[in-house]
């Protein structure tokens, strides 16, 4: 029997940054709080995302094929906790957000450490959240500084 106290706080310390992943479909731009994305292969440039398969980013990912991905500053919370928020509920959240859309289309913070833009090469979908694999098509760099981490921010998602 799988102890589910032991599972949870196991799961829990697996380190992880916190990132703003933006998607399209047409011309609609949406994005949303991630925290589980990783390396995936050196050559080709994988990386791998899990998205919660009830949200509209979800579906859009799959409709375009493409997302991009943010890299918050340490400090940044404001922005991290404005992409919690589901777009069925609050509506456009770029709004109030300097943002430019990369060559795949996909809205990047303009107020960001920096970016990369994924193509997705394979799809996962299993249990509650899709691992989207993304072949990186694109990056760039807009500053030096510290990157966001999960664990100093307090929250939590996870277990
Ligand atoms: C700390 C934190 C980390 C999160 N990490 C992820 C993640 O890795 N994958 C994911 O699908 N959702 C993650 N979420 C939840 C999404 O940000 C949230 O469901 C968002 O509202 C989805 O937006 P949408 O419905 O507009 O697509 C995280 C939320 C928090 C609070």
């Amino acid at each position: 029997m799988l102890d589910e106290q032991a599972k949870k706080t196991m799961l829990q310390k697996i380190p992880h940054g916190l990132y703003i992943c933006g998607v399209k479909d047409g011309e609609e731009v949406n994005g949303f709080t991630l925290s589980w994305l990783m390396q995936a292969s050196f050559k080709p440039p994988l990386v791998v995302i899990c998205v919660n398969q009830n949200s509209i980013s979800h579906q859009m990912i799959k409709n375009s094929g493409f997302f991009a991905v943010s890299f918050l500053e340490e400090g940044q919370k404001d922005l991290a906790q404005k992409f919690f928020k589901q777009m069925r509920r609050v509506g456009n959240k770029f709004e109030d957000v300097e943002f430019y859309l990369g060559k795949t289309g996909c809205p990047i913070i303009s107020d960001s450490l920096g970016y990369i833009e994924c193509q997705v090469v394979d799809v996962v979908a299993r249990g509650d959240h899709t691992v989207f694999v993304g072949e990186v098509i694109a990056a760039g760099v807009h500053r030096e500084g510290k990157q966001m981490l999960l664990e100093t921010t307090g929250w939590q998602y996870g277990g």
